[in-house]
């Protein structure tokens, strides 16, 4: 990840790695701030007016619902203009276009390619592709693989502070990740941003066989963050500050028996699992939920999966916006 723009120092978003705290912070009060400006007709208009002349393609070869309206949502406040791909059997993949020349082409015709593939690791060759031509422009990865899905981890922690936000934000704070933290990529890329969070101490359900992976513990350990891994949900949920449910990434497959539907239905919450929680224990989940995440307990005031949607947009937008080098003029109007 060679290049960078010259201010904000941010270019590709490829890996969770890349950020450290005084970003993160910028990019949550960046995200406030165009929230608040988009509230009034006048501030939407500042901020259509901040990248009218650039242009994104979002390349979606794998399902996404939210990622893709959300970032599409928000080229669109911004003031920018969108292309897609959603479908590589309409693009020149099928006449056997080589990844890395389709790549090179939509930076023909784009200021950023926001990405989203099956396979791991495609995000990072599109951005090392970038760095040896003579036109570069950034590479966002909106998920890749059950490898890393950076955004997501951006707007998971930008709810986290603002729903911790009276009580000191994230650091000091304990919190569980529960489901299939093994194939999960938005469990992964969250979990590396933890180091940057002062006595953050982490908890990891999983049934067997689907536990988080050594590369991530490792990483952990050699930042100092503490962590413990547990069976059951009831072992952690009265000192939980946050719990972070994710489905079963059935569509990866790999060479793990999956569990029984039956096994799984330990890993999941509703009213009766809620009860065990601290009054003020917030409940996430990236979604879209399966049986792991009960509809009944949508209404409770713990429940932000629903703000998490909505964070994700003003989120991407701080993010184009910092890529562009636009953070200045948007923390400064209004
Ligand atoms: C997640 C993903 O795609 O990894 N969804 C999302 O982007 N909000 C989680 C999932 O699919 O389980």
């Amino acid at each position: 990840m060679a290049a960078m723009s010259a201010r904000s120092g941010l270019f590709h978003v490829i890996d969770t790695r890349q950020f450290e705290r005084s970003m993160l912070d910028r990019l949550c009060r960046l995200a406030t701030r165009a929230r608040a400006l988009a509230r009034s007709r006048d501030g939407a208009r500042r901020l259509r007016e901040l990248a009218p002349d650039r242009r994104a393609m979002l390349y979606f070869t794998q399902p996404s619902t939210r990622t893709f309206l959300s970032f599409n949502s928000a080229c669109h406040i911004l003031g920018m203009h969108t292309s897609e791909i959603r479908n590589p059997s309409i693009s020149s993949e099928m006449k056997g276009e080589t990844f890395e020349d389709s790549i090179r082409t939509f930076s023909s015709y784009a200021d950023v390619i926001i990405m989203r593939t099956p396979e791991g690791g495609k995000a990072a060759r599109a951005a090392e592709l970038m760095d040896s031509i003579p036109r570069p422009v950034p590479v966002i990865n909106a998920g890749s693989g059950p490898d890393q899905h950076p955004t997501q981890a951006l707007l998971d922690i930008y709810t986290l502070e603002r729903s911790l936000e009276g009580r000191g934000g994230i650091d000091g704070k304990t919190i569980a990740m529960m489901g299939d933290l093994r194939r999960g990529r938005t469990v992964r890329s969250l979990s590396y941003l933890m180091k940057n969070y002062r006595d953050v101490r982490l908890r990891f359900v999983a049934p067997p066989g689907l536990e988080i992976k050594q590369d991530i513990l490792d990483h952990l350990d050699a930042h100092g963050v503490a962590h413990q891994s547990a069976s059951r949900l009831d072992d952690v949920a009265g000192e939980l500050d946050a719990l972070y449910v994710t489905r079963l990434q059935s569509e990866y497959g790999e060479e793990e028996p999956e569990p029984e539907p039956a096994e799984y239905a330990s890993y999941a919450i509703g009213p009766e699992q809620l009860r065990k929680f601290p009054s003020q224990a917030i409940i996430m989940h990236p979604l879209p939920r399966g049986p792991e995440l009960s509809p009944s307990i949508d209404n409770d005031p713990r429940v932000m999966y629903w703000r998490q949607e909505r964070n994700g947009m003003w989120m991407r937008v701080a993010l184009l916006a910092l890529i562009f080098d636009l953070a200045d003029e948007l923390e400064a109007s209004g």
